[in-house]
């Protein structure tokens, strides 16, 4: 039978309500910021990526020369599909899909027999829409309303999780929205389901000392987490069966799309204008220094969905 097990078998019940007493609906980044990001138009954003569009860090092979941007995507989308035992699935939900990618590779090379997306931004929606993919449907929705007819089998979640809260928020409420996040994705999941999960992270740094540049002007009302935040707002829902830092790939990612960037500058001026590519310019290369000094982590999290929280008063 599916359901949310967490918070109906257990005495959870305590946190959901703390949880919705805390008003976690609107905490993340709003539609408009989305916007400010993402709909800075398609045209823009392939001058840059690889040609899935892919925006997250790849996964890259070591010392070889011939590793591609393509080639590293590729890769690190087939290491999400395997680690969340999505292949030959049934249904499979893509949390924060961008342009599509994850949702093409399942059902192109992985046999998943239908693939679902959530994402924010309209410009992206758009895209997926034009890929032609029957298998594949995208919703227009925050995770915090997404409310499935039936359960996954495996959900993945590729570098969306940085939306869900933003600099200003307090300790308590910040794992409140990460708790939620994890409950709606048991729920969501079917019994011993699997996720995959990919975010940045603050590593040897401080939230407050966080820049100002990167999450006002380029991705306003987002923030990363730390590795304790992400852990505590998973225990008890998910096992963590696996972590591994990945920031020196992410490195490698940034640095490649700003070399592309940079190839296509006329290009991108023309269609965005140059204050803009400046800015983009500006928070790639910053970027990748954060990811290669271990100011800022990329951690993947493979996690199981745990069907018997313990039913204790701690939770
Ligand atoms: C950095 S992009 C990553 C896209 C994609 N996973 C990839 O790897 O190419 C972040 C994505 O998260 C989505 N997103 C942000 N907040 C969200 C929310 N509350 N619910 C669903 N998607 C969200 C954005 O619209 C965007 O598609």
């Amino acid at each position: 039978m599916y359901r949310c097990s967490i918070l109906e078998e257990s005495s959870c019940q305590k946190e959901e309500i703390a949880m919705n007493t805390l008003k976690t609906q609107n905490l993340g980044t709003s539609a408009e910021a989305i916007k400010h990001h993402y709909d800075v138009g398609n045209d823009f954003y392939q001058l840059w990526l690889d040609s899935t569009n892919t925006y997250s860090g790849a996964l890259w092979e070591e010392n070889d020369a011939n590793d591609t941007l393509e080639l590293a995507q590729l890769r690190k989308l087939d290491f999400h599909i395997n680690q969340a035992r999505a292949k030959g699935a049934k249904r499979v939900l893509d949390i924060g899909c961008g342009w599509g990618s994850t949702l093409k590779r399942l059902i192109e090379v992985h046999d998943v027999e239908q693939a679902f997306g959530l994402t924010l931004s309209k410009a992206q929606a758009e895209w997926i829409a034009s890929l032609n993919l029957p298998q594949a449907e995208v919703k227009l929705e925050s995770w915090q309303d997404h409310s499935p007819v039936e359960p996954y089998d495996a959900i993945i979640s590729l570098e969306a999780f940085e939306h869900f809260t933003k600099l200003e928020l307090s300790h308590k409420e910040r794992i409140a929205v990460y708790r939620k996040f994890f409950s709606h994705c048991h729920q969501w999941l079917k019994p011993s389901g699997w996720m995959s999960l990919q975010v940045s992270t603050y590593g040897n740094s401080r939230r407050e000392d966080s820049s100002q540049f990167v999450f006002t002007e380029v991705l306003p009302e987002t923030d990363f987490p730390t590795l304790a935040e992400i852990i505590e707002g998973s225990e008890r829902i998910f096992e963590i069966v696996a972590i591994r830092n990945y920031r020196q790939d992410y490195e490698y990612t940034l640095k490649a799309w700003l070399s592309r960037l940079k190839a296509n500058r006329a290009a991108g001026i023309e269609l965005v204008g140059k204050e803009v590519v400046s800015r983009f310019e500006k928070y790639l290369s910053l970027s990748s220094i954060c990811f290669h000094q271990g100011i800022s982590n990329l951690f993947c999290f493979t996690l199981r969905r745990i069907d018997n929280p313990r039913k204790d008063s701690s939770c």
